[in-house]
């Protein structure tokens, strides 16, 4: 029988934040399970803590999917960038390193890219027609172009290049608590984020979510963008419930 749960798990630069995921809904229909990312990222380590917050899921069903996301570009199984972890990832065969860590296959895809397939699939960009650009904003900034419902997979708009920096390395919600900035001079930055993207990309609709998505009521009111923004439905738990989703897609595939 089709499983109707299936496991997500995201790996970020702080948390690695793990759940059940109710597929017909995109609902969490367990604790969330979180614990720090190990200091410094090194695959190891990530790998035997996401092999930690997987056991403490497992009490519910062993034959559910199992997705794992990443912040990083992912290709065909590997790791191809490392902005917030160790450079160890970069041309890593990731997937299957967790796959043997975890003793069973997983779906492994980008953190921004699985909550982009979740908000398309159950919340915030479902059946919008047109380009949706979902943004995170924790660690770093993560983006995910989905067009008439489609992903396209490793969208890295975080890391345009803005006024001679990083974007991300400005206008991540991480950059906000670094540099203790308010509100509006955080916002400040956002706006020329979004502005940049929206000059380049045309977007239909901004989705924000992210660890800052939480806390919506705090800065929405401070965009400028010409573009419709809303947050994720799913707020930080977009990756999760994207991973799972995607799994269990996978999963469908792969026995039809
Ligand atoms: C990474 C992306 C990731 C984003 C959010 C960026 O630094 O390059 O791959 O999606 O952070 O975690």
């Amino acid at each position: 029988m089709t499983s109707t749960t299936a496991i997500g798990i995201d790996i970020g630069g702080t948390g690695i934040k793990g759940g059940v995921v109710d597929l017909t809904t995109g609902e969490l229909v367990s604790d969330r399970v979180k614990l720090p990312t190990p200091h410094g990222g090194e695959p190891d380590a990530v790998v035997e803590v996401t092999r930690e917050v997987l056991d403490r899921l497992t009490g519910g069903d062993p034959e559910d999917p199992v997705g794992v996301c990443f912040p990083a570009i992912v290709k065909g199984g590997r790791t191809l960038s490392a902005a917030n972890v160790s450079k160890k990832w970069i041309g890593l065969k990731a997937e299957k390193k967790f796959e043997k860590a975890l003793g069973r296959d997983i779906h492994f895809v980008n953190d921004a890219d699985a909550a982009g397939f979740a908000e398309t699939t159950f919340g915030a960009a479902k059946g919008v027609q047109g380009l949706v650009l979902l943004t995170t904003l924790g660690t770093g900034i993560g983006t995910a172009l989905i067009y008439n419902g489609v992903l396209v997979p490793n969208a890295e708009l975080g890391h345009i290049e803005i006024n001679g920096h990083d974007a991300e390395s400005r206008a991540a919600y991480s950059a906000k608590e670094r540099e203790d900035l308010s509100w509006e001079k955080w916002a400040d930055r956002l706006n020329v984020h979004y502005s940049r993207l929206e000059f380049l990309l045309s977007p239909d609709l901004f989705v924000i979510g992210g660890g800052v998505s939480k806390r919506w009521d705090e800065f929405a009111g401070l965009l400028k963008s010409n573009t419709k923004t809303v947050p994720a439905t799913f707020r930080n738990n977009a990756g999760i419930l994207g991973a799972a989703a995607l799994a269990a897609d996978d999963a469908r595939t792969d026995r039809g």
